[in-house]
């Protein structure tokens, strides 16, 4: 089958050459920007691409809704199977896509969206077929993970370990997606629409690392804790929840030997209990496997990874809540349930009893816009 690229950065470039070696795959045109097209094999046309009948699929990896959709559903629509890794566009458009790709009798894949080289989404979409998922999520974002692990275990300044992660190939074109937490919860939406049928696409709340400074490292450590980013998604009373936050782990939770750009994505399924896997969740190498992977199956014959009565809806978080760990200024505190406070200069740190997820994230919101700094990561239940 031959595979046309769309998209020549980090994870293109990747693709790219893999498909000079795999079973049953042909490398065909790379579409790239105008006025790039600088080898006789890359194309600045789309409908070069569309129209040429001995392209067998499309492997989608230039990231961004827009033009990716449209070039997506243009090769659905000419009878091609579409493969991405672009959690934003599969996020925002990726039910529309799963139905183009079902009328044209297309496959829509798309594991290598969620954890990288980890084989998430594709385990999960088999799961489904056969047991009830009741939750999912882990760490999703290898970005996140790569700068927590480099500023708690090796001391790194935030700013550093950042330019290092774009240096790798390993953050979004604009990381804030990265560290924002944005990226985590489009892979934790990704997660619910493929293991509930339920894609959220409102009542989700999200934090990232933005916040996390050396001082509260150091402070974490001295408590025998250890920061992570954590997306959880799962069955709630009226359809399913769905966030991403911090999470204050103690040293010596398995989340905690997840070091660099790796992700530990998990679901638990009532007749299989928990499934843990763990590898790269981002750079050129394991995103391109990722790809390569979802092509691979689809010369095995699988089409979809959403099912046809998947459908967004509204995320229901009332009924998550945690203890947390907090910096906020210490006059500030009081507006929490307080189990335990010290004093760290002009703010505090306080553990709190549990507060439900929504309330947290609400304060931290509340607390940003009247120009207060926050920290806040959930402990363990
Ligand atoms: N920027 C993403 C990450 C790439 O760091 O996880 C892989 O999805």
């Amino acid at each position: 089958m031959k595979v046309a690229v769309l998209g020549f950065g980090t994870v293109g470039k990747g693709v790219y050459e893999m498909l000079a070696h795999a079973d049953g795959l042909e490398q065909g045109p790379v579409l790239v920007r105008p006025g790039k097209a600088d080898e006789p094999w890359k194309i600045s046309d789309i409908n070069g691409i569309v129209s040429d009948v001995s392209v067998g699929a499309v492997a989608e990896v230039m990231g961004g809704v827009e033009p990716a959709f449209s070039y997506c559903a243009a090769a659905l629509k000419a009878g091609k199977h579409v493969v991405t890794s672009n959690k934003a566009l599969v996020a925002a458009k990726g039910i529309e896509l799963a139905a183009l790709a079902r009328e044209h009798k297309a496959a829509f894949l798309f594991s290598a969206a969620c954890g990288g080289g980890v084989p998430f989404l594709h385990n999960l979409s088999l799961a489904v077929l056969s047991d009830r998922i009741e939750s999912l999520g882990g760490i999703l974002n290898g970005t996140t993970n790569y700068m927590l692990d480099a500023m708690q275990r090796r001391g790194l300044d935030y700013a550093s370990a950042l330019a290092d992660a774009q240096r790798l190939g390993y953050a979004e074109a604009d990381p804030t997606a990265d560290v924002s937490g944005l990226d985590a919860l489009r892979k934790i939406m990704l997660g619910c629409a493929v293991g509930f049928g339920l894609l959220p696409v409102e009542g989700l709340d999200c934090e990232g690392i933005e916040s996390f400074s050396a001082a509260d490292a150091a402070d974490l450590k001295k408590r025998g804790l250890c920061c992570r980013l954590l997306a959880r998604g799962g069955k709630s009373a009226s359809g399913v929840y769905a966030y991403v936050e911090p999470m204050a782990l103690g040293a010596s939770a398995a989340e905690c030997s997840v070091l660099d750009n790796f992700n530990m994505a998990r679901y638990r399924g009532v007749n299989s209990g928990d499934i843990i896997m763990i590898g790269q969740g981002a750079g050129r190498w394991p995103t391109a496997s990722a790809v390569l992977r979802d092509l691979s199956c689809i010369l095995r014959g699988e089409r979809a990874m959403l099912g046809a009565g998947c459908v967004s809806g509204k995320a229901d978080n009332s009924g998550c809540a945690h203890s947390y760990y907090v910096r906020l200024p210490a006059g500030y505190a009081g507006r929490l349930p307080v189990k335990e406070a010290w004093r760290d200069g002009g703010d505090a740190r306080v553990i709190t009893e549990p507060v439900s997820v929504a309330d947290m994230h609400a304060l931290a919101a509340e607390l940003r816009g009247s120009g207060a700094g926050i920290f806040f990561a959930a402990l363990e239940d």
